[in-house]
């Protein structure tokens, strides 16, 4: 199973594995992981599950869809690798992700 790594904005670090086929973001909730919260249940409709991708991850994942970028700019603080973890979907290529909260999500 890929491994993904989930850093809180205050730094502490979670690293579990998540099956292939789930989204980041329902990773992190299964692995009750503090900071995303996903209120609309992955429906790209609140941005409680924003991250930062690494720039050399960011290249790797699947391009953003409009709805996508659209919750993005509604956002805290969006920055140039921000992603929506319930609009990525988990697989072998994506083993070692990590990806960072933003300081809201604490
Ligand atoms: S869980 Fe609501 S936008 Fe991702």
């Amino acid at each position: 199973m890929p491994k993904i790594t989930y850093l809180e904005h205050n730094g502490k670090s979670h690293t579990v594995d998540v099956a292939n086929d789930l989204s980041v973001m329902e990773g992190a909730v299964q692995n009750n992981i503090p900071g995303i919260d996903a209120d609309c249940g992955g429906a790209c409709a609140c941005a409680t599950c924003h991250v930062y991708i690494d720039k050399k991850w960011f290249d790797k994942l699947p391009k953003i869809e409009d709805a996508e970028q659209d919750m993005l700019d509604m956002a805290y603080e969006p920055k140039q690798f921000s992603r929506l973890t319930c609009q990525i979907t988990v697989s072998d290529d994506l083993d070692g992700l990590v990806v960072k909260m933003p300081s809201k999500q604490g």
